[in-house]
């Protein structure tokens, strides 16, 4: 029974794991192939200076989802939801840090 029960929490947790870091790893393919070559004519350089310069516009993780929403839609690539979530976990992780 124990055996059983610690399989279990050790399977969950690679499980949890793993479904994480597919996310954020599908998340920067999304973002690195379609949403840079804007962002650097924008803003130079490999084009992260958008999600770090002083005058950024996203303070909060509602407003991430939104902007990503937006420029998905400008790019206008018919992206579900969980590509979304997956770009957004990208750039939360890589740049933004914003508590959820
Ligand atoms: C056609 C050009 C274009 C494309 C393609 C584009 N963006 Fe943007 N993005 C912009 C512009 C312009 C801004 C800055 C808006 C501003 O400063 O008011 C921006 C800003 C952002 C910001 C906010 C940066 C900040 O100030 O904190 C995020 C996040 C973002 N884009 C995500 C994405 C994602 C994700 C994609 C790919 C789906 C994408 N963008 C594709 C033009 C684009």
């Amino acid at each position: 029974m124990t055996r059983l029960f610690t399989y279990l929490c050790f399977s969950s947790f690679v499980f949890i794991s793993t479904s994480i870091s597919a996310n954020v790893e599908n998340g920067e393919e999304l973002h690195n192939s379609n949403c840079t070559s804007c962002h650097i004519s924008i803003q130079g350089g490999d084009g992260s200076g958008i999600y770090t310069r002083e005058n950024r516009r996203i303070e909060s993780h509602p407003a991430l989802i939104k902007q990503v929403k937006r420029c998905r839609d400008s790019l206008g690539v018919p992206w579900p939801d969980e590509h979304v979530s997956d770009v957004v976990e990208y750039l939360n992780n890589s740049f933004y840090k914003f508590k959820k």
